[in-house]
């Protein structure tokens, strides 16, 4: 199944599908070994940084094989792609989606560039995630949010073409200096007004109630990056505090198992697993 269609299926049972960065190798085993354990599919996703780190090929063929290895039904997905040259840099590569983040240009040049996105994409029957009205990135001040119009969200999607929109509905990039308050009568204005798969970015510090909520309103993919970083170098910290150790192969594994624990939580609470 592409994954434009399982997001959909998802969509219509009103479920969440967890979307998680992965930074390396930790990562990524602890990511899949929570989906592998619950038998949950999962969106890994990369950031142009996270790619740099790794080494674009070196990088996809990680994610591609390990999701092999875990038996995990995944997708590769560009996070953040801010450019139509890495764009079609990541398609080459084999990822299976793409955003095409062109919040912070004037709408009328976030229609454009996005549609080239989808046009590209198209080459390769890629699925493309857009964004329209401002996320705030990492460090920035939350002020700098700007809401997501129902209107301009119709308007986007139709000249566009995309099949994914991330919405800026009060989540913000990153922890939160006070608890977030999701603006859900908005989400909802927004899910009537366009068939589009919508994207909650921002989920790491959002009280799992709200996340809750922003799905059973009409969000799909949830982008979890901050908390996973944030878990495996705290336990990483923790453990080295207590040792001399130098086998990072004894030290890492603790480490990586925090994060698949972490995940494994969210998975449950996104993929509204308690029922079953
Ligand atoms: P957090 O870092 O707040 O989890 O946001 C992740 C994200 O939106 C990735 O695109
Ligand atoms: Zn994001
Ligand atoms: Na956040």
């Amino acid at each position: 199944m592409t994954l434009k269609q399982k997001m959909q299926v998802l969509t219509d049972q009103k479920k969440g599908l967890l979307a998680t960065n992965f930074y390396n190798l930790e990562t990524l085993h602890g990511v899949l070994r929570a989906a592998a354990s619950l038998q949950q599919p999962l969106i890994l996703q990369l950031t142009r940084s996270s790619i740099e780190y790794m080494g674009l090929q070196t990088a996809v063929n990680m994610g591609r094989s390990a999701l092999e290895a875990f038996g995990v039904e995944g997708w590769l997905h560009l996070d953040h792609g801010d450019s139509l040259e890495l764009v079609r840099k990541c398609l080459d590569a084999g990822f299976d989606s793409v955003m095409f983040d062109g919040s912070e240009l004037p709408i009328k040049d976030n229609i454009k560039l996005t549609a080239e996105a989808v046009k590209i994409a198209g080459e390769y029957g890629a699925t493309v995630e857009g964004e329209l009205g401002y996320v705030a990135k990492l460090g920035q001040s939350h002020v700098q949010q700007m809401f997501t119009s129902p209107e301009e969200a119709s308007l986007f999607v139709e000249e566009t073409g995309v099949d994914a929109l991330a919405v800026a509905i009060g989540s913000a990039h990153g922890f939160y200096k006070e608890v977030p308050k999701l603006q859900l009568p908005l989400l909802s204005e927004i899910h009537a007004k366009t068939d589009a798969i919508l994207v909650l970015h921002g989920s790491s510090g959002i009280p799992e109630d709200q996340v809750q909520a922003a799905i059973s309103r009409g969000i799909c993919k949830v982008n979890l990056a901050t908390e996973i970083k944030n878990m495996f170098m705290k336990s990483l910290q923790a453990l080295l505090r207590d040792t001399d150790e130098i086998d990072l192969r004894k030290v890492f594994p603790k480490a990586t198992e925090k994060v698949t624990e972490l995940v494994m939580e969210k998975l449950i609470s996104v993929q509204n697993l308690k029922e079953y």
